[in-house]
């Protein structure tokens, strides 16, 4: 079974299931890579921010493929959001990727209350790197409804994709479908809440009802809503199951159940974008 590709609204595609690398260790990151472009997976969501991105050109390497048969994703750290902090992190990202381009770059958080709120001068940055060809398509992540509202009243691209925490819990319902009426494709991060769904009696009973393991119930719920998802693992049998969720689907009971388990707001594990000021050093 092969995995689907998602055509962005830049006219370019991406593979719906792909690998994330984050909180892998640089130097466990090629292994891991390579393991997960073994088993077929070939798409890779890293960022600056995790210090990994030589150890994925590394891992595609060691897996005897090309730059060009692997979709790469990167993000602009929080640091280098100023024009000319920027072009050197793009530059810098390119030569740890060791390519002349990204698949998706992505400013990684808003920062709305840091560089005086404009992010729109980083967005008119990232523009300038898609006519560059330094990336391919750009988009956001982390961004809420009134960040996407200010990018779309003061600058003339729409972003491809905006990545944000989404699982079962926490459906982010409103920035979604923003994305959704407006041509953004929805990237979920933590799709399995780094396991802190998998015991959800609602999604084990899913699960036995399939013959699947509840990880793959909750990664085919992404793929069936139509996101772009990609798991992280470094346990090799982990990221194979995690590839393995095309050969079955989900009811319609199935897909009401799980959406019935979203906690809005409370369900939220990570940091709340409008506040999230963190500048790594
Ligand atoms: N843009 C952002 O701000 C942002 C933030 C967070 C994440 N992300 C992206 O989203 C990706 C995924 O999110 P995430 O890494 O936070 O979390 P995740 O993929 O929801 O979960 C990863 C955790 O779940 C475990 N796991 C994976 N597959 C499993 C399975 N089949 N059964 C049981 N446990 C399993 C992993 O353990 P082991 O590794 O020990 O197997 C790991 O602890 C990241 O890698 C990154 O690319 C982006």
């Amino acid at each position: 079974m092969s995995v689907p590709n998602i055509t962005l609204n830049d006219g370019h595609e991406i593979p719906q299931l792909g690998f994330g690398v984050f909180q892998i260790p640089p130097d466990e990151t090629a292994e891991a890579v390579k393991v997960a472009l073994d088993a077929g997976y070939r798409h890779i969501d890293t960022a600056e921010m995790y210090g990994n991105e030589q150890g994925v050109a590394d891992g595609i390497a060691a897996a005897g493929l090309d730059r060009a048969d692997v979709y790469i994703t990167s993000k602009l750290n929080n640091t280098f959001h100023e024009p000319d902090a920027a072009r050197k992190a793009m530059a810098g990202t390119l030569e740890k990727l060791g390519s002349d381009y990204v698949d998706l770059f992505l400013i990684h958080w808003p920062l709305p209350t840091l560089y005086g709120g404009d992010y729109v001068s980083t967005w008119n940055t990232m523009i300038e790197f898609q006519k560059a060809g330094y990336a391919r398509s750009i988009g956001v992540s982390n961004f809420q409804v009134a960040h996407l509202e200010r990018l779309a009243a003061e600058t003339d691209v729409v972003p491809a994709v905006n990545q944000i925490e989404l699982h079962p819990y926490f459906h982010n319902a409103a920035v979604a479908a923003y994305g959704k009426e407006h041509g953004i494709d929805t990237e979920p991060w933590s799709p399995i809440a780094q396991g802190r769904v998998l015991g959800d009696p609602v999604l084990t009973e899913i699960a036995a009802a399939h013959g699947k393991s509840t990880a793959q119930v909750v990664l085919r719920w992404h793929i069936q809503l139509g996101y772009i998802v990609f798991p992280k693992s470094t346990t090799p049998a982990r990221i194979r199951e995690n590839f393995d969720i095309f050969d079955f689907e989900l009811t319609p009971a199935d897909m009401a159940a799980i959406g019935a388990l979203d906690k809005g707001e409370a369900g939220r594990d990570g940091p709340n974008p409008d506040t999230f000021a963190y500048l790594p050093t």
